[in-house]
């Protein structure tokens, strides 16, 4: 029985009130959630679909894309291409931004994705995601690569959807973060989940250790006073998690807290981080900020970060406020050479706080 339930339209028209072109944007939003449907349909098939595994092609990023990635970037572009909505499309699947083709008229957003977050789990039946971004554009001109080139913070709406043993999806338009489940019965999104709000503190946190020798100073002193727990400094035992799909861990912090990190490191000192700036670490930043968490480079909030590429990389420590707040003081704290001598339980006798090593 669904009777008196909020269905994502019904919630759309009372959320998107008083905000500029809200017809046009809470259109947009149900095409990218008819996009999601099909996907979490595609997902859900698992190997009977017959789209898991690899194609030959790489993505921009170098990276082999999986078969799923290349349909559920298509679902996306072909959901939301041709109903004058949107000025043009970006992608993480394709090197350059999607032009509308010339027969559908041009709409006054930019939508910007990562059709299939964590691909690579979906061929182990571990939950991947969907991210989006959408911005304005407001000249009738078609959009040049500079015009998709924004701030998070211009962001107009932002989510996620997570395929998991449900499919939720995720989403802001600046008035705080709100869950929608999908019911597969009757095909609809209802509000499972209104005012996500994350704790200010909390016991869990995440990130790939088998990064950690690449990883600065201050990231090495958080992580190892977490693996302390009770015994050192934080005085509190912590609890660790990785499922290497950056949506479910977003979705696990917006539930019950925590601190994600893909930090700055020096395995590639050619990339300042693993993360995109454009399609991944924005969109999650302003659904973090708009639940009260905290999202962060280290150095600077996220959400002012200036793109100057639209697949520019980035580091990205997001969550609870309070711990994301003590990561950035530790940036600082380093930054100046205030830090201190410091001794890693991992690194044994070797100080990565010594300024020598700070190099
Ligand atoms: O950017 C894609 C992604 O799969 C994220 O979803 C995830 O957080 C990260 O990469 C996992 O990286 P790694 O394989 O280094 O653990």
């Amino acid at each position: 029985m669904h009777l008196g339930r909020t269905t994502l339209s019904k919630f759309l028209i009372q959320q998107l009130d008083g905000i500029e072109n809200a017809r046009e944007l809470g259109a947009l939003l149900v095409y990218v959630a008819a996009a999601v449907k099909a996907i979490s349909a595609m997902t859900a098939k698992g190997a009977l679909s017959g789209m898991h595994g690899k194609v030959e092609t790489q993505n921009v990023h170098g990276e082999v894309q999986a078969k799923l990635d290349v349909i559920a970037n298509d679902v996306l572009l072909r959901s939301s291409e041709w109903g004058g909505l949107v000025a043009g499309m970006a992608s993480e699947e394709v090197d350059e931004p999607y032009p509308i083709p010339p027969q559908y008229p041009r709409g006054r957003f930019l939508l910007i994705f990562d059709p299939l977050d964590g691909s690579s789990n979906a061929d182990v039946n571990v939950s991947v995601g969907t991210i989006f971004s959408i911005l304005r554009h407001d000249r009738p001109e078609a959009p040049l690569l500079q015009d998709y080139l924004q701030q998070g913070r211009e962001q107009v709406a932002a989510g996620y959807a997570i395929y998991g043993p449900s499919t939720m999806l995720v989403l802001t338009v600046g008035k705080g973060t709100h869950g929608f489940t999908l019911d597969r019965e009757i095909g609809n999104f209802i509000l499972t989940h209104p005012q996500m709000t994350i704790p200010a503190d909390t016991g869990e946190f995440a990130i790939n250790t088998s990064n950690a020798r690449f990883w600065e100073a201050p990231v090495h002193r958080y992580v190892t006073e977490c693996q302390a727990g009770r015994t050192g400094e934080r005085g509190r035992d912590f609890n660790m998690r990785w499922i290497a799909s950056m949506v479910a861990e977003v979705h696990r912090i917006l539930i019950r807290g925590g601190v994600f990190m893909y930090p700055k490191d020096t395995k590639d000192p050619g990339k300042p981080g693993r993360l995109r700036l454009m399609y991944e670490a924005s969109p999650i930043a302003m659904l973090i900020e708009q639940a009260g968490g905290r999202a962060s480079t280290g150095r600077q909030r996220l959400l002012e970060v200036k793109p100057t590429e639209l697949h520019q990389r980035v580091p990205v420590i997001l969550g609870s406020a309070n711990e994301v707040a003590r990561i950035e003081r530790y940036h600082v704290e380093h930054d100046a050479g205030h830090d201190g001598p410091f001794v890693s339980p991992l690194f044994n006798e070797r100080s990565l706080f010594r300024p020598e090593a700070r190099g």
